[in-house]
């Protein structure tokens, strides 16, 4: 890897990785790694998965790309399906080629709608590596900050009625862009009080709710998405990272309601890859799997499984301080040290991911791991702080 270039922060874990089954990895010597990552959170079906490699050799043998203004059954067919799982029945998709691009795609499509100049959204939220919403500029954004509030810290965190939140400016806002509980890869879910508090007010004036469920979509928490643990539904959805399973397809979503009035306003988008047929293709094998498999249902059960087990290890070792998890998006918070335990479970070869600039470590495996590999990995975790005296 000598000639690419690397972002400050990314480094390489191994050597190279030349083969993949489900949450295992392997590498040029034949070792096998556990992914507990699912490589950044995207392959919710397993790696290597047979269904998805078939239907794109099928796929490739007929037809990859084409251009703006060409039609394929699957892209509409593909389509219907995901209006259907994000309560949307009646509006319209957008196939695109990332999560930055599907939030971006929904951001240009509630701009041009929006008649109030300032879109709100948390402090804790990430929405991808470039655009509107990344970028967050001070003229068209109202960033509320739910952790740093006068209730942020009751049981519940902040409701929407403290002080702060008297603050957001509703009246200048027409759009809430959601991210339901990622918070920056720390795993924090916003209150069910707060989101029903601010999207009344939003509605109340007008205004679009957005949903970003590019890493809580899929079923990563247990539903289809993660705004349906919320009394809500929001009019865009942006969806990425599992809907591709790994290969880089990705979607908007809009309501019928604003497809119809985005129709009579002048709207300009274009790449190359807008509405390619094997993303399509893709995206609808990765719903039929999901649904065939009752991956909703697996990763309730599986998530709830292993939050037990953590929640078992906090309780023997004070080091741990908060699990935190819906389905299986979970998220092991420390006192001190989550980098030696991250090491050591790479020594063990466990991958987890590690944020930056926190004691926190990530566990967003595969929907479709198998029990046995979650209770290897609690085991492991386990004799990790046995055998090192300072966890205990
Ligand atoms: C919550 C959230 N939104 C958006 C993105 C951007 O997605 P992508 O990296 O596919 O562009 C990410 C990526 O990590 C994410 O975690």
């Amino acid at each position: 890897m000598q000639n690419i270039i690397w972002s400050t922060g990314h480094h390489l874990k191994f050597g190279n990785i030349t083969g993949s089954d489900n949450c295992f990895l392997y590498d040029e010597y034949g070792n096998r790694l556990v992914d507990l990552e699912s490589g950044v959170w995207c392959t919710n079906v397993g790696h290597n998965n047979r269904r998805i490699n078939q239907v794109i050799t099928n796929q490739i043998g007929r037809i990859t790309h084409t251009g703006f203004c060409y039609g394929h059954p699957a892209i509409d067919e593909t389509a219907l399906k995901v209006l259907e799982i994000c309560g949307l029945k009646g509006g319209k998709c957008e196939f695109l080629c990332s999560g930055s691009e599907a939030v971006e795609f929904g951001m240009r499509i509630a701009r041009t709608m929006s008649e109030r100049p300032l879109a709100l959204t948390f402090a804790d939220s990430y929405f991808g590596a470039y655009g509107d919403a990344a970028t967050k500029s001070k003229e068209g954004w109202f960033i509320y900050d739910r952790l740093n509030c006068g209730c942020a810290s009751s049981p519940e965190g902040c409701t929407g009625e403290c002080e702060e939140f008297q603050k957001i400016p509703f009246s200048e806002t027409g759009i809430f862009l959601f991210e339901p509980g990622s918070s920056m890869g720390l795993v924090r879910f916003p209150s069910g009080k707060l989101i029903r508090n601010i999207s009344e007010r939003i509605k109340r004036y007008g205004g679009m709710i957005l949903a970003n469920e590019v890493t809580t979509g899929m079923g990563r928490t247990g539903k289809w998405f993660g705004y349906q643990h919320y009394p809500i539904q929001p009019d865009i959805v942006a969806m990425g990272k599992g809907i591709g399973n790994g290969y880089p397809v990705s979607v908007t979503a809009i309501s019928e309601n604003v497809s119809q009035k985005l129709a009579l306003k002048r709207f300009i988008y274009a790449q190359s890859h807008q509405n390619d047929p094997l993303g399509a293709v893709v995206a609808r094998e990765v719903i039929r799997i999901i649904e065939d498999e009752n991956l909703l249902e697996a990763c309730l059960q599986k998530g709830n499984y292993l939050k037990e087990k953590l929640e078992g290890l906090k309780n023997q070792y004070p080091v741990i301080k908060e699990i935190r998890g819906r389905g299986l998006m979970l998220a092991i918070e420390f006192h001190k040290d989550a980098n030696l335990v991250y090491e050591m479970l790479l020594d063990e070869g466990y991958i987890v991911c590690k944020r930056p600039n926190a004691e926190v470590l990530r566990l967003d495996p595969a929907l479709t791991i198998e029990m046995e590999t979650l209770e290897w990995f609690a085991d492991t975790l386990k004799e990790i702080f046995t055998k090192n005296d300072c966890y205990s």
